[in-house]
């Protein structure tokens, strides 16, 4: 007789297991599947986490060479370590999957390692590296499966020369041309990473623009400070195909609109073109699961999908596919499931690229609002009139505020700037009690603080910013 569990959760990334964790809360006897050797997902094992690691890393040697000089830090014999500097980004990432599996066990959650398979209704089978199946019963399936990189037709990856972020993230020495294709979060983080260690760095982006989805006056802004970093970009561009030589990668280039091709050389080249879901082999069909064009696990609402007791979270749903969206939806699952009432507001969802300077934002950008017809108001506040940022020479971005016309609610707020991906937690907090930009520009802040820039931008709404 199988054991049955009121929930089984299929992964264990940052939806997975935090629904666990809130199940377990909840008094809900829970099991959670991964078929990695380690709980917690791309996340951390290779996302946010390793990704943040050798960010922070390679912005210290960066710094040291070129930034401490004018502060009157002499160094000499600077070198890089990398195999130290990757070291340090695995101890890390050991640290926070042992930290879930620890979270497990305090919260009563059953773990086990293997493939996760729905079997039919009410039933999961574990299957695990030895091929040894476990039968599950299952009040309730939580699918947290998440997503892997898409692919390019045509380019054959072999995580070694030509890598999406898992080799990115473990390249064993500093390639002297790196080739990125995709002018997005993982090209911008591991654009910097890299070229921050030495790398020549091109990105290729098919669009006319870099980070889709972020307001373009940032974007535009952003696109000209990366490029003074060294990062070259070729926009409206898209890679035809890529011949691996001995010891060279030839990359072949066409304008978007099609025409004449080109040629870039390069040591690697990262593939980083977005994700899509991962549902393979989940067993979906035997309950009546559906997926849409992109594999998208179709849910009637509030994370119920077409089968009853079934549920989906994080990047296999729709909504945008970061690891905080991904741990609301687990929790809001664990609370539905229990009998409480559980909802994400997905137009809530900060977004944040750990570039130097960051990029942080919240709510609607200038051209949703044009395009859905809503008047709006704006004020803005550069970082080069803020004291603090004046005081540390990291001048460089500023604080956009958009707030309704008529009634000044917040709509949306989009940084750049040192220290804004902590920033925007205030402003989301403000958004979910619906604050004016009179409400933010009438808290007290602390001097001298990045933070004053918000309260300023927000001044600036109704024409009274008063340090600039
Ligand atoms: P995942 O984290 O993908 O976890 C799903 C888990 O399910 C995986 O471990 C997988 O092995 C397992 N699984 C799949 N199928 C099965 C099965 N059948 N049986 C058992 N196990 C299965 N987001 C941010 O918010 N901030 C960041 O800074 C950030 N940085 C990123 C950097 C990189 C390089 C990448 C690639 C992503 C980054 N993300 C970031 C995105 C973030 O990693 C994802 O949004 C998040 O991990 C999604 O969580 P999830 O639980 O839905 O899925
Ligand atoms: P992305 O969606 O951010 O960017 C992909 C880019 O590739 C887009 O600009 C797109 O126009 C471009 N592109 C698509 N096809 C192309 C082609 N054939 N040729 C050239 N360019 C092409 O996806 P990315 O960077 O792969 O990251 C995946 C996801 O992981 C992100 O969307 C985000 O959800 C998550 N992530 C989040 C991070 C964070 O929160 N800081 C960091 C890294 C990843």
């Amino acid at each position: 007789m199988s054991e049955v569990f009121d929930v089984v959760i299929i992964g264990g990334g940052p939806g997975g297991y935090n629904c666990a964790i809130r199940c377990g809360q909840l008094g809900l006897k829970a099991a959670i599947i991964e078929m990695r050797d380690t709980l917690g997902g791309t996340c951390l094992n290779v996302g946010c986490i390793p990704s943040k690691a050798l960010l922070h890393a390679s912005e210290y040697y960066h710094a040291a060479q070129h930034e401490f000089a004018d502060m009157g830090i002499e160094v000499s014999g600077l070198k890089l370590d990398l195999e130290k500097m990757m070291a340090q980004k695995a101890d890390a990432v050991k640290g926070l999957t042992d930290g879930v599996a620890f979270l497990m066990k305090k919260n009563k959650v059953t773990v086990y390692k293997g493939k996760g398979k729905i079997a039919g209704k009410g039933e999961v089978e574990v299957t695990d590296a030895e091929g040894k199946v476990q039968k599950l019963g299952a009040k309730n399936i939580v699918i947290a499966t998440g997503s892997e990189p898409a692919s390019l037709p045509g380019i054959e990856i072999d995580e070694e020369r030509v890598v999406t972020n898992t080799g990115a993230l473990s390249l064993k020495e500093v390639p002297k041309k790196l080739v990125l294709i995709g002018a997005g979060v993982i090209g911008l983080e591991m654009g910097s990473v890299w070229s921050r260690l030495g790398s020549e760095v091109t990105v290729v982006e098919f669009l006319d623009h870099i980070m889709p989805g972020a307001d373009s006056e940032i974007s535009k802004q952003a696109k000209r400070t990366f490029e003074g970093q060294g990062l070259n970009f070729k926009l409206s561009t898209k890679v035809t195909g890529i011949e691996k030589l001995k010891t060279k990668l030839k990359v072949s280039t066409e304008p978007a609109k099609g025409g004449d091709e080109e040629t870039l050389d390069a040591d690697v080249v990262i593939v980083a073109i977005g994700r899509k879901p991962y549902t393979e082999g989940l067993g979906l069909e035997t309950v009546g699961v559906s997926t849409d064009k992109r594999g998208i696990v179709e849910t009637t609402g509030h994370f119920k999908t077409m089968a009853d007791g079934v549920w989906a979270i994080g990047d296999c749903v729709k909504g945008p596919m970061l690891a905080h969206k991904a741990e609301d939806d687990g929790v809001a699952v664990a609370e539905l499931i229990a009998g409480k009432a559980g909802h994400v507001d997905y137009d809530l969802v900060p977004s944040v690229v750990y570039t130097s300077p960051e990029i942080a934002w919240v709510g609607k950008t200038e051209e949703q609002l044009k395009a859905d017809g809503i008047k709006y108001k704006k004020g803005k506040f550069p970082f080069q009139a803020n004291s603090r940022a004046r005081t540390n020479h990291q001048t460089d971005g500023f604080v956009k505020v958009l707030a309704d016309a008529t009634t000044d609610e917040v709509l949306g707020v989009h940084m750049m700037g040192v220290g804004v991906g902590e920033m925007i937690g205030e402003v989301c907090v403000a958004m979910e009690f619906k604050a004016a930009s009179e409400d933010i520009a009438r808290t007290c802040h602390a001097h001298p603080t990045l933070s004053e820039a918000v309260r300023q931008a927000a001044m600036s709404v109704e024409g009274w910013a008063m340090q600039m």
